[in-house]
């Protein structure tokens, strides 16, 4: 019998990036295991701030042909205590993400079982859809630094906006709005301040919404967005919004769903040409790096993203669902007020798993 078999570009990464990635590889290996519907491949590969001490870069040259080899990534979290961020995320994640045209940052933002969400306006929870643009707009790298060191020392950050860029990740943001029960998508905005690429933003969003009439839709100014997010939650369903609006909102979003150590995220490839990456939202915790007690479900949840995109939807459902009995269970890390460590959260899920047989 032929089982679909997928190979897995593994990243941890830094910091507990390496704890919540090995986490994750033990309860996906399991899940194949166990469901005997497909095989799972993972390789290591070891870029971060290691690497980049030994090489003087984050990634090999060949970066992107070694990524294209498999079928998606799973990557971890890149940033250490003596490196500039800008310098480890533009070496990292950055060198691939624009690169390899992963230009929809997708995150599923719901409270989840053992976390609290803290607005009690939102009665059953949060079940929100967040979409970035991810390939272009504030995060371009356009700009520039003059007179450097004088008192008149300037520096510029060009947002760059294309209509390729715009078009592509609205029509992704209608049709995830459209797959979801609510049909129903915010396009987060500054177009009264921002009067050139925002501007260009709405009119794309108004043209491929007539594209898709079963869809509601509204426009929304990114601030008066975070007051919507937090005083009318139930008001939201799926947010389409720019690389930095959305990269802001989306912390704002896991912070009001419980906790940034259940948020997971994908950087999607809609058109498929090139391997997608999935990686929990948080960073590299220094705080608490080597203690053993970061929360891997961010990952599991990204794992979980991961198997739905590569077509083993109905693994990826049961995965949550030991996750969640897990965390229903209270068996939780210490960020969501438990006592279990990452190890004691693994060994659960992976109880679980055993049951499903
Ligand atoms: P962070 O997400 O690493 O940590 C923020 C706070 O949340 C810390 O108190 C941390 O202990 C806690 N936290 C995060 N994830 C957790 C988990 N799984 N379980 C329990 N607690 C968790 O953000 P921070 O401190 O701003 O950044 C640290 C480094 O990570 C920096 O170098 C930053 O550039 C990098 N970073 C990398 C990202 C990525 O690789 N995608 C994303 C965000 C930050
Ligand atoms: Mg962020």
């Amino acid at each position: 019998t032929s089982k679909p078999a997928y190979r897995i570009a593994s990243i941890p990464g830094d910091g507990i990036g390496t704890e919540v990635v090995a986490a994750a590889i033990q309860v996906v290996e399991k899940l194949a295991k166990t469901l005997e519907t497909f095989q799972i491949e993972f390789t290591h590969i070891p870029w971060g701030t290691a690497y980049y001490k030994q090489n003087g870069r984050y990634v090999p040259e060949d970066c992107l042909d070694i990524l294209r080899k498999f079928d998606a990534g799973l990557f971890g979290a890149v940033g250490a205590p003596d490196v500039p961020d800008h310098i480890s995320l533009w070496g990292l994640l950055l060198a691939i993400r624009g690169p390899l045209q992963l230009y929809a940052n997708v995150r599923p933002v719901r409270t989840f079982p053992g976390t609290k969400c803290p607005l009690n306006t939102a009665t059953d929870g949060i079940d929100w859809l967040l979409v970035r643009e991810n390939s272009e707009g504030e995060y371009s790298g356009q700009g520039g630094r003059s007179h450097i060191g004088q008192p008149w020392e300037a520096a510029t950050e060009v947002a760059m906006f294309t209509r390729v860029g715009i078009e592509r990740i609205m029509r992704f943001a209608f049709e995830t709005a459209q797959s979801r029960p609510k049909k129903q998508l915010t396009v987060v905005t500054k177009s009264n301040s921002m009067r050139n690429g925002m501007v260009l933003w709405d009119e794309v969003a108004a043209q491929v919404a007539r594209g898709f009439p079963d869809v509601k839709w509204d426009k929304m100014l990114v601030d008066a967005m975070t007051v919507r997010m937090v005083a009318n939650p139930q008001s939201i369903d799926t947010i389409v919004g720019t690389n930095l609006h959305m990269d802001i909102l989306s912390d704002l979003a896991a912070a009001l769903a419980g906790s940034i150590g259940v948020a997971p995220s994908s950087n999607l490839d809609p058109t498929r040409k090139n391997p997608s990456l999935f990686e929990p939202v948080h960073g590299s915790a220094f705080d608490i790096t080597g203690k053993g007690i970061a929360n891997p479900v961010a990952t599991f949840w990204s794992a979980a993203e991961m198997l739905s995109w590569v077509g083993e939807k109905d693994a990826a459902a049961k995965l949550m669902l030991c996750v969640e009995n897990v965390c229903s269970a209270g068996i939780l890390t210490p960020d969501l007020g438990g006592t279990a460590n990452t190890q004691g959260v693994v060994d659960a899920v992976i109880a679980e798993i055993e049951k499903l047989k």
